[in-house]
This record gives C-alpha cells, structure tokens and sequence, in this order.
C-alpha cells in the first residue's frame, strides 16, 4: 500500500485517486517527539476519511497512544498502528482499538524485539515491523531486520488467526522480494510508489514481484 508521506500534501485526494489498485492507503502521523518530523493528525485524517472510501491505514509515530489513537478509531479508519516503545498499556489500547471498530496494530522500531510481545498477539490484527528507523521516507531498507521478520512470520504462524504482518521503509522492486519470501503479506511502500513515473503500475508491479516470491 502507498504511503501518503511521499506524496505531495496540498493534493492527498489526488494522490489517493492515483494509486486506484493499491489495497489501502497509509498514513503516517508523527509528533515531533517519538520521531524527529511532524506531518498531519487527527483533522486531517478526518478530512480523508471524508474524501475516500478506501482501506485507511493510519501509522502513529506518535509518544502517547494511549491518549490519542482511540480517536482515530473513532474517525473510522480500517487500521489503527501504535508503537509498543511509546505504548503505556498497549493490550488496554488494543483493546480499545478493536472495541471502536478498527483493526488494531502494533509497530516496532527495527531495534525492538517482537520476542517479548509473543503473548500480546491474540490482542492484534496486525503486526508492523519497521524496516527503517521511523521518521522518514526514502530510507535505505535495514537487511537486519529480515531475521525478525521470518520470527514474527514463526510467531504468528503457531499462534494462528488472521494477523497481518506488515513492514513499512525502503520497500521497492529492489527490496520486497526478500520480504516477502521471509512472510511479510502487507507492504507499505512511499518513495517507490511516489516517485514512480506511473505510481499506479508500480503498486501492480510491486505486488506481482511480492507474490512471485510466495508463488500465490
Ligand atoms: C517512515 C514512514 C513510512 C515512509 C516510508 O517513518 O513510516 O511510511 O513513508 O517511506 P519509504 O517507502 O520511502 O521508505
Ligand atoms: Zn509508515
């Protein structure tokens, strides 16, 4: 799915009507405190909820979701992503998310273990690992993230249900093979899609290779 970050933000709508295969649309809201960069919050999410019907998934880089995702939940966004780091209680959260009717998501920054949260997993619709370091897009994709990536797959698949396992950084023709080979089945990709000369066929051509790699 693209990432609105890499578009441009005086024209979101048109940025959304352009990407019409992609299965959701990511949005990524940051705080200046949990990463270094500030984008858009709540009212503006409110706007494009108002604007598009498709899958909304919004991504907290935010201290405090505690506080402040429910009401994102409540906007009625698909997905809701907070970041266990900042996350006082984040099984109440989740709890919170899914009882407002979204799906709810938890993220980990590439140096953050998904060992301890084993336990968190029946709690989630899905779980986000960072292939970057939050903050940014047009990062370089961390290959150290890809043994995470296969234990969370690990993880996920012994305790079964429907959890999504998604990463977001660096994702490109280049790069999403890997990724999806190791059990990723939701990408989220920005600067690859943005700066794609036809951002809607890159999405298509994104996906093919993803599923080339998983024979699907
Ligand atoms: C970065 C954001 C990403 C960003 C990815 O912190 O969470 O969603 O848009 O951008 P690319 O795909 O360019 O790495
Ligand atoms: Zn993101």
């Amino acid at each position: 799915m693209p990432s609105l970050l890499s578009a441009d933000f005086a024209n979101l709508q048109s940025a959304i009507e352009s990407v019409p295969s992609s299965d959701a649309v990511h949005v990524d809201v940051m705080d200046n405190h949990f990463v270094p960069n500030l984008t858009l919050g709540l009212p503006m999410v409110e706007s494009l909820r108002k604007i598009t019907s498709a899958m909304l998934d919004v991504h907290l880089m935010i201290e405090n979701p505690d506080r402040w995702a429910p009401a994102y939940a409540e906007a009625g966004v698909e997905s809701v992503t907070f970041h266990v780091e900042a996350a006082a209680a984040p099984v109440r959260l989740a709890r919170e998310l899914r009882n407002r009717g979204a799906r709810a998501a938890m993220a980990l920054k590439p140096a953050t273990p998904i060992e301890p949260y084993e336990d968190l997993l029946p709690e989630l619709d899905m779980v986000l690992i960072m292939t970057v370091e939050p903050g940014f897009g047009g990062q370089k994709f961390l290959d150290l993230c890809l043994p995470k990536i296969a234990r969370a797959r690990a993880m996920i698949d012994k305790h079964g249900g429907d959890i999504w396992l998604q990463i977001d950084g660096g994702v490109s023709v280049d790069t999403i093979e890997r990724c999806a080979a190791a059990g990723v089945d939701s990408f989220v990709a920005g600067s690859s899609v943005f700066a794609a000369e036809n951002p809607d066929a890159m999405v298509t051509q994104l996906r093919k290779l993803a599923e080339k790699a998983t024979n699907t």
